[in-house]
């Protein structure tokens, strides 16, 4: 019996120093499987590859990679064993190819992977298993047993509506490697801009575009190459019938109706569409896509299909007689449908499609009864559409919550999951549901700030679409560990911090840039849509470098002063009112607020100085008084006063006024300010 005791005693102390390295880990996505040990790996002695035949050439240099950036390449090396077996070489669109097992002993690491996609998985989580400690650095004892939960893992970069050279679709594709995600769906082509040489119509890549930015063949290849090698597969969308100004500006025999067209140079959607009626228009199809398709390994294509009213189709006399000798009409028999019209239009661009072997991917408006089953349907206008598409039988991924570029937080996609416990889908159903997208729309992103936009709010998504439901319930355990990925990521070459700072420093010209970021690091960009509506007309030209454009997409300062928030409001009126914590709580936010309340008269007369930062002027003077109005606030919790009707009535006055956005952007710590002054 005693000696029963003793063994559980040790067990209980076993596990909770397990757990405490669990909690301590900031793995990232989380693996379905770890347990954790109590031995250390010292990094002091360059690890030894062991590798014994390995068909996949892209493997040798990945690990080349990960040790070079872990501890330096040294050859010979002389230390621990990193022993690596795989079976074959992965091929991605089977779907089931990623599972590894990483181990971590005292002795040596050993992966070991069915394939080696796998391995290149592994060697991404044990890029991010290093922990240092008293100027040691150590891999923690481990085993580690992992696999996707979802086979489609993806990121989404537009590199239409501002070109993204190559080097900058490298850097992400590193980011997405970091993060396990893999697939880079490449949206190559809009209505500003075709963004890809064709040897067949020059004109498209050559005069589409105001700027006249495109990747040449050559190019493509390279990046497909770079993605390759890291286990990513890459699904251009060539988005059509709509999207398409830039097509029709350089074959106007594409255009529906008789209007002349210019490059576009303004954001919101045309719904110029090319003709669907005309058999030139399936010839000129015909071509490009025989033309692009050998240029794209994957069997999966994007061809598109948002966004089109279909004004161009019902305002052409010649396209409505189409419609109505083809029987195109709604319900009524006579209002002339153009839902049918595109539909035929999918058929058509599947058809070619499949000639070349490939797989169509649509966004959710394609969806109809006359679609064929084998289309991937891509949900983007919410939940209903993936699930509606499943119940069709369609294949569908996720990526309506995943909209990087609505600037919402990285919480609100974490818990956007394709297949909830609440799903309505059958387990039949649930397996036509392939993953999901993150989407990186660039209206408002150019080359310089796309990382800052991408990460690191893209690795919720690629947590939320890796790992399982049971180990990713706690959103204040992504966010512990999303700054520990941040700084990977940063190391790595993404440019998603620095950039930022860099534009303040040249919008602060010269002068002390604290101030300046003070207030940038609470601004937050206006939410979803709206900067496409708020008063300052965007063209293709615009430059994306007012404060706008280095205030973060979720501010981690306003998040951290939420979460003290929260906290105390938590313990004020309870027992723990006055624990040490809170005391300790409410001290950080009192200095946080008097620096807040301080820094406006220090920041206005740098606005003053800079034309494109005056417009930024009402949001200091907000945070000085939303700053003040919470230190009364916080005088009245410690000293235990109620807060009169008059002081309220006033505080909701301040705190509205303080909501109102300035140049595109918006103060993020309203919301938790009215939980504070209990509004
Ligand atoms: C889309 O966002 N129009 C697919």
């Amino acid at each position: 019996m005693k000696k029963k005791a003793l063994w559980l005693l040790a067990l209980l102390l076993l596990m909770g120093q397990a757990g405490l390295a669990q909690s301590t880990s900031t793995l990232l996505p989380v693996p379905a499987e770890m347990r954790w040990g109590q031995g250390r790996l010292n990094l002091s002695k360059p690890l030894k590859l062991q590798l014994d035949n390995s068909p996949d050439p892209a493997v040798r240099p990945a690990v080349r990679r990960l040790l070079t950036r872990l501890q330096g390449l040294a050859e010979p090396a002389t230390g621990p064993v990193l022993q690596i077996r795989y079976g074959r070489t992965g091929l991605p669109e089977k779907f089931d190819e990623e599972r590894y097992s990483l181990r971590v002993t005292p002795m040596g690491v050993s992966i070991d992977a069915p394939t080696s996609l796998g391995v290149l998985r592994a060697l991404a989580t044990l890029e991010q298993l290093p922990v240092t400690e008293k100027k040691q650095r150590y891999l923690p004892e481990v085993d580690i047993q992992d696999q996707p939960r979802f086979a489609w893992r993806g990121l989404l970069i537009d590199a239409a509506r501002h070109f993204m050279p190559v080097a900058v679709m490298k850097r992400n594709i590193d980011g997405m490697a970091a993060v396990k995600l893999n697939v880079l769906h490449w949206h190559l082509t809009d209505d500003q801009g075709f963004r890809i040489e064709s040897k067949v119509f020059p004109r498209l890549h050559t005069v589409g575009s105001t700027d006249g930015l495109y990747y040449t063949q050559a190019e493509v290849r390279e990046v497909l190459a770079y993605a390759a090698a890291r286990g990513i597969r890459v699904v251009p969308e060539f988005d059509m019938p709509s999207h398409t100004t830039s097509w029709i500006v350089a074959y106007p025999r594409l255009k529906s109706n008789d209007s002349t067209y210019a490059p576009y140079t303004q954001w919101r959607t045309t719904n110029v569409a090319i003709d669907p009626t005309r058999e030139s228009t399936y010839a000129f199809l015909d071509s490009l896509l025989t033309e692009m398709t050998a240029l794209f390994p994957d069997p999966y294509f994007h061809a598109g299909g948002d966004e089109n009213d279909g004004r161009n189709w019902r305002r052409t006399p010649r396209i409505v007689a189409y419609m109505r000798a083809n029987n195109m009409v709604k319900a009524d028999g006579k209002t002339v449908d153009k839902h049918q019209l595109q539909t035929y239009f999918n058929r058509r661009v599947l058809a070619l499609l499949q000639k070349r072997g490939k797989k169509m991917i649509g966004w959710d408006e394609i969806l109809g009864p006359d679609l064929p089953k084998e289309t991937v349907i891509q949900s983007w206008r919410g939940k209903k559409g993936l699930n509606d598409a499943v119940k069709l039988g369609h294949p569908a991924l996720l990526s309506s919550g995943y909209y990087l570029d609505l600037n919402l937080t990285a919480a609100s996609s974490y818990l956007t999951d394709p297949l909830p416990p609440d799903t309505p889908l059958t387990p039949a159903e649930q397996q036509l549901v392939l993953g999901g997208e993150a989407a990186m729309w660039a209206e408002f992103a150019d080359s310089t700030m796309l990382d800052s936009r991408i990460w690191p709010r893209a690795a919720a998504v690629a947590e939320r679409l890796w790992s399982p439901p049971a180990a990713t319930q706690s959103v204040a355990d992504m966010y512990r560990r999303l700054p520990a990925v941040s700084a990977e990521l940063e190391m790595l070459g993404l440019r998603h911090r620095i950039v930022p700072e860099l534009l303040l420093k040249q919008l602060a010209g010269g002068n002390n840039v604290a101030p300046l970021r003070t207030l940038a690091e609470v601004l937050e960009p206006v939410k979803e849509y709206k900067r496409h509506f708020q008063g300052f007309n965007y063209t293709t030209a615009t430059p994306l470098n007012r404060l706008v454009d280095a205030a973060p997409a979720e501010s981690e300062v306003a998040r951290r002063f939420g979460v003290l928030v929260d906290s105390v409001v938590a313990a004020s009126g309870s027992a723990s009112g006055r624990s040490a914590a809170t005391v300790r709580q409410l001290a950080t936010l009192r200095a946080q607020l008097l620096r807040w309340q301080a820094n406006d008269a220090l920041l206005q007369p740098q606005l003053l100085l800079h034309p494109m930062l005056r417009e930024y002027g009402p949001l200091s003077t907000s945070l000085a008084a939303v700053a003040k109005l919470l230190l009364e606030r916080l005088t009245q919790l410690q000293t235990g006063q109620a807060a009169s009707a008059a002081w309220q009535a006033s505080a909701k006055t301040l705190l509205d006024k303080a909501q109102a956005p300035a140049g595109q952007a918006e103060l993020a710590v309203v919301r938790a300010a009215r939980k504070l002054a209990g509004i």
